[in-house]
């Protein structure tokens, strides 16, 4: 593109701010096309895909090796306040403005009995955590979270035990947080110091219990029922609560979609939203295949485009005028520690586990992600990066401080400038073939309607003659 055209281009996209990817800068022979085909963007102000919601950049904390304990909370730490809640990170989290974060798992919440973590520390027991074979004091709880939530200015997503646990005890727990006073457990919470109510409003049906992994692993209709179950008794303490029902594990699980449309038979009138998980890998063949890595968002998509059939099957047998929208609640790049010691706590408090170290090829994945998960905002409405501190995590602690991994960028950069409305764009690029996927296109875009954006620059592919326009710009 010329100066003169380039600069008509970026008038005619004023209102518009745009965040694209490539998987120009890595790969095997990329170029399918002559190095010459220009990329095209077509911007169309008026084009909206939709408001992008805000809760589409949220993230993770499981009680899991040290997210909680060493994480954001270490009692013993110079660096942590008078709650034990540690400073820094309290501050990079307030900073980085995560608007919702998923607790207390994960594979966890499927064995814990959420009246462990509540009342005087004293009283609270050390239990083994069977899905991470760790110790958990319990010392961290439900309004230790929610108070560390309000702490740092972002919104809970609560998980609850669909596999040890009742539906009345997942009802407990919401009159526990969200009922005044005057009932059992309200009471109960006031008796604790805490006076107010939480008024949590999003909470996650169970976890991935279509996976064998899973404590409290169960059919396809059996938990749907049991969702069912849980939502009505939920609901009736408090009307007002956005749920989310288990989807299925992601693509790999032999029940994929089949599980998504029988547990919405059993319970669509009663949630509204399916939750959907994936981590990427790039472990094949050794040294990784960075060509395939890098078009995987493109398997995200299909995921989301998949998921969103089912739903809409399912409102449509059901007649129901209702639209589920999609929870994304675990995505992420996760292979390096994923087995062995790296998921064994070995019966220890805090122990090292998914310690992912994330390199640059992983950081340009997780943009591509976000670049969709921004594309389909229609319908996906909240998503977390998977997780939040340590733990196959952006931000990393020690006894000295914290640092932050490359997959912390791309994220930030979301979280600052995926503002508006995502705009549906034309995009023209050469593309690349790899097995399984059709054609990859070597740029790929977002733009959101938005004011005040500038441009950053353009980065060259180091392998071709060529410069491509508008990398990673925003304009
Ligand atoms: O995020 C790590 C684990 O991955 C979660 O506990 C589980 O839900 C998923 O399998």
């Amino acid at each position: 593109m010329s100066t003169t055209s380039r600069r008509r281009f970026l008038q005619h996209a004023s209102t518009a701010g745009l965040a694209c990817s490539t998987s120009l800068l890595f790969g095997r022979s990329l170029s399918a096309h002559p190095a010459s085909e220009p990329v095209r963007i077509y911007v169309d102000s008026k084009r909206t895909i939709s408001p992008i919601d805000r809760n589409l950049f949220g993230s993770f904390l499981e009680h899991l090796g040290r997210a909680i304990y060493e994480g954001i909370s270490d009692p013993g730490s110079k660096l942590s306040d008078s709650n034990g809640f540690r400073k820094d990170v309290m501050e990079e989290i307030r900073h980085l403005g995560v608007p919702i974060i998923r607790y207390p798992g994960g594979n966890f919440v499927s064995g814990y009995n959420w009246l462990d973590g509540v009342g005087p520390k004293q009283d609270r027991p050390r239990v083994l955590d069977r899905a991470w074979n760790s110790l958990n004091s319990n010392q961290f709880g439900t309004n230790e979270f929610l108070a560390w939530c309000k702490a740092v200015g972002t919104e809970p997503l609560m998980g609850l035990n669909l596999g040890t646990g009742t539906s009345e005890q997942a009802a407990d727990l919401v009159e526990y947080c969200n009922v005044s006073n005057g009932t059992r457990w309200s009471d109960l919470r006031r008796k604790h110091g805490f006076a107010e109510p939480h008024k949590v409003q999003r909470w996650c049906l169970g976890n991935e219990m279509d996976g064998p992994w899973q404590i409290g692993h169960m059919s396809a209709t059996d938990y749907g029922a049991k969702a069912a179950d849980a939502a009505r008794q939920m609901r009736y303490v408090d009307p007002s609560l956005k749920l989310v029902a288990c989807g299925s594990s992601g693509p790999g699980m032999p029940t994929y979609l089949e599980w998504d449309r029988e547990v919405l038979e059993q319970c669509y009138e009663y949630v509204d939203g399916l939750s959907l998980h994936r981590y990427f890998e790039n472990a094949e063949p050794p040294g990784g295949d960075s060509a395939k890595f890098l078009a995987m968002n493109l398997s995200m998509e299909r995921q989301i485009a998949e998921t969103i059939a089912v739903c809409d099957l399912v409102r449509g047998h059901k007649r129901s005028p209702k639209k589920l929208w999609l929870s994304f609640d675990e995505w992420n790049v996760w292979y390096r520690e994923r087995r062995g010691d790296a998921v064994n706590g070995h019966g220890k408090m805090a122990p090292h586990l998914l310690e992912e170290i994330y390199n640059l090829e992983d950081a340009l994945l997780v943009g591509g992600l976000i670049n969709s998960l921004v594309r389909n905002s229609d319908r996906v409405k909240l998503a977390c990066l998977a997780q939040l501190v340590n733990v196959i995590a952006p931000i990393m602690t020690n006894a000295e401080g914290l640092f932050r991994q490359t997959i912390y960028y791309p994220y930030s950069w979301a979280l600052q400038f995926a503002r508006g409305a995502a705009l549906n764009l034309l995009v023209e690029s050469s593309t690349y073939d790899v097995p399984g996927f059709e054609r990859v296109p070597h740029v790929i875009a977002t733009f959101q309607t938005l004011t005040n954006w500038k441009s950053i620059g353009k980065i060259t592919h180091p392998r071709a003659s060529r410069t491509p326009q508008c990398l990673l710009a925003r304009i």
